[in-house]
């Protein structure tokens, strides 16, 4: 092997940069595709490639030539870096505007922005009514919306062939035979799950049930065959309905964050006996009568009463140890009069104009 003195290895060296800087440039300017472009890439600056080779010859010069030539090495470096990297920008973005051309792609183009859903008002204010009875220490129960004839009729003292049942027209499922659950309905209330949670859990009780029923009628603004409703139910020993006034007040109260009134007036639910109809207080004209209560005052909110005996007993109840009361109220005539909305068929139209706005 030829040893070559110091100052010609140096020399060596620097021809060899040289050389390298201008090859790099060169072919830099001729390549036409990405994949030559990756190929002189790593010619040059790969990990094995000619720069690479240069730096390990530094270890064979002296620690002076050393400092000269790793500075002339780096700035090689530099600038063969910045030059592909700026090469390589170029390919991209002619590979861009190659697919775009293809695909009609705008970049630029703004993005769809996602519908975002929301809680439709019939569940907000379920929920916001069912978080004040909770704070009130009530558990909140489920029963099924197809229901057997038997609970929703039969177990809550309205007999086959009651003039009652006509007050409640529904939609019969199964007509098989007249065995005591065979028959099923669309549930017209919620108070069978007064039944079915006596039977479930026994006394003493405090639950509101709320969920959705069915009647078999016409519709107009103030009637539709599907709607909801919140049954309240407490059994306990010792109960009047003076703690029915003292609860509905304090809940509506809270919903409406004012103080409201509230009355009873007599009514026939023959689950109940006494039977109730309570009012509260008009909110909108504060009991001078407007368009809203009819000019009475009064706002008609719900049916109630003593359970009666005859459904206790079918909740397995003793009705010797244990009495209590049973409501009932209707969600969207709640939300209809705390939002001024006045046809009940736009909660179930799908009409967004009207979901939107709450
Ligand atoms: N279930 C009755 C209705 O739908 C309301 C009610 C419930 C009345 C509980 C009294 C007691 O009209």
């Amino acid at each position: 092997m030829i040893r070559l003195s110091r100052v010609a290895f140096n020399k060596i060296m620097k021809e060899k940069l040289n050389k390298l800087v201008a090859d790099a440039l060169k072919n830099l300017k001729e390549i036409k595709t990405i994949e030559e472009f990756r190929e002189i890439e790593i010619k040059f600056l790969g990990r094995k490639g000619e720069l690479a080779e240069l730096f390990k010859m530094m270890g064979q010069i002296t620690p002076e030539e050393r400092k000269e030539m790793g500075q002339l090495l780096n700035e090689a470096k530099n600038k063969l870096e910045t030059e592909f990297k700026q090469m390589f920008e170029k390919f991209e973005k002619e590979e861009l505007e190659k697919s775009l051309s293809k695909e009609f792609f705008d970049i630029t183009y703004p993005a769809i922005k996602p519908e975002k859903g929301s809680i439709h008002i019939l569940m907000q204010l379920q929920k916001e009514v069912e978080d004040i009875f909770s704070e009130m220490g009530f558990a909140i129960m489920d029963g099924p919306e197809i229901e057997s004839e038997y609970y929703n009729f039969e177990g809550l003292n309205i007999p086959k062939d009651h003039p009652a049942r006509d007050m409640q027209d529904t939609f019969f499922i199964k007509d098989k035979n007249d065995e005591k659950h065979s028959r099923l309905v669309l549930r017209t209330h919620t108070s069978p799950v007064q039944v079915r949670t006596m039977e479930k859990y026994g006394a003493p009780l405090k639950v509101i049930m709320p969920g959705r029923v069915f009647r078999n009628e016409s519709t107009d603004a103030s009637h539709e065959h599907t709607f909801n409703q919140v049954e309240g139910l407490l059994i306990d020993k010792d109960i009047s309905i003076a703690h029915l006034k003292g609860v509905m007040t304090e809940f509506l109260s809270r919903l409406f964050k004012k103080e409201v009134i509230v009355r009873f007036r007599p009514g026939y639910f023959p689950f109940v006996e006494p039977g109730l109809e309570l009012d509260f207080s008009c909110l909108l004209c504060e009991g001078k009568g407007c368009r809203v209560c009819k000019n009475s005052g009064w706002i008609e909110f719900m049916g109630a009463g003593m359970v009666h005996e005859n459904v206790l007993k079918a909740g397995g109840i003793d009705q010797a140890e244990y009495q209590g009361w049973a409501f009932g109220f209707g969600m969207e005539r709640l939300a209809m009069m705390r939002y001024g909305i006045t046809d009940i068929r736009l909660f179930t139209s799908g009409d967004l104009r009207f979901i939107k706005q709450f």
